[in-house]
């Protein structure tokens, strides 16, 4: 792997080895499918592992791409559905990946039933952030990412009533903007509702840029203009490599580690260490 200033890595141990940081739950979510929600939770997850962090990564979408991102099956009864719908552990759906200090809780297809089968149930915002509490207990993880579904539905609110931050992908073309305004209001509401108020914005990452457009340079412009410093400086390039690694079941710095894709999750993996460094009132 590239190279690092010797002064991240400080703080990159610093965060791994205080006790006092506790587990941070990142939801990665976007209404909008496509927009690289599984590529920044599953590259952004691996760069962190590498780092030192120890890292779950959650699989909250049917489609199960994170899953298969990551080399993993897609199996009957793996997912979180029986957590969030009859109250089975968490921690029982635990897996290992092939990657140290990451693992996960895969999805498949039968967590389409939970947006049906949960509204009906008593707390059914809130099932998830009790399923996850004993996982966040303990020193034995960092930080957990949930991969969020294209949809602002049950899943997608579950993720937010559980997290301590959002990190919202914003895909580098035209129509970028266009409905991150409900995002951001559901953002509010879920603050100052009561729901989740210790939910932040860690940041909005901008996606598959492409150096070569003007039309890329001018949407990085706009979002940078309506989010100001929430916008991470790390953009993420439209890189051929990152839409194949997927397909080996692997994180872009397993697939292939010099490329431009894996150095730019491995910066953006510093300024979110940094970040929540910052964020985290109960860190030294
Ligand atoms: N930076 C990138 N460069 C090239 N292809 C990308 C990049 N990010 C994502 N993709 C591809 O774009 C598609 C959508 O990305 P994905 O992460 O699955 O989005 P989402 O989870 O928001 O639906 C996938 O085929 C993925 O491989
Ligand atoms: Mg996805």
């Amino acid at each position: 792997m590239s190279g690092r200033p010797s002064e991240s890595l400080e703080l990159c141990r610093a965060v791994a080895l205080n006790p006092r940081v506790p587990t941070n739950v990142i939801a990665v979510a976007n209404q909008k499918g496509g927009v690289g929600k599984t590529t920044t939770t599953v590259n952004l997850a691996a760069c962190l592992a590498a780092t030192g962090q120890r890292v779950l990564v959650l699989d909250l979408d049917p489609q199960a791409n994170a899953t298969s991102g990551l080399g993993l099956e897609k199996t009957e009864g793996a997912s979180a559905y029986g957590a969030l719908l009859g109250g089975e552990p968490l921690a029982a759906k635990l897996k290992p990946t092939a990657f140290a200090r990451l693992e996960m809780i895969p999805s498949e297809l039968d967590l389409c039933g939970v947006e049906v089968e949960l509204p009906r149930l008593e707390n059914h915002l809130t099932r998830l952030a009790r399923a996850l509490e004993p996982l966040r207990q303990g020193t034995e993880r960092d930080l957990i990412l949930l991969d969020c579904p294209p949809s602002l539905g049950i899943l997608t609110l579950n993720a937010l009533a559980a997290a301590d931050f959002l990190l919202v992908p914003l895909q580098c073309e035209y129509y970028a903007l266009e409905g991150v305004s409900m995002l951001s209001r559901l953002l509010k509401q879920i603050q100052e509702g009561g729901t989740n108020p210790r939910l932040r914005l860690l940041g909005v990452v901008m996606t598959m840029f492409d150096g070569r457009t003007r039309l890329s340079q001018q949407v990085v412009g706009e979002v940078r203009q309506h989010f100001g410093e929430a916008v991470f400086d790390t953009v993420i390039p439209r890189a051929t490599r990152l839409a194949e690694a997927p397909s080996f079941g692997q994180p872009i710095i397993a697939y292939d580690p010099y490329s431009a894709g894996a150095s730019a999750y491995e910066v953006l993996a510093q300024e979110v260490l940094v970040r929540l460094q910052r964020l985290n009132p109960a860190a030294g």
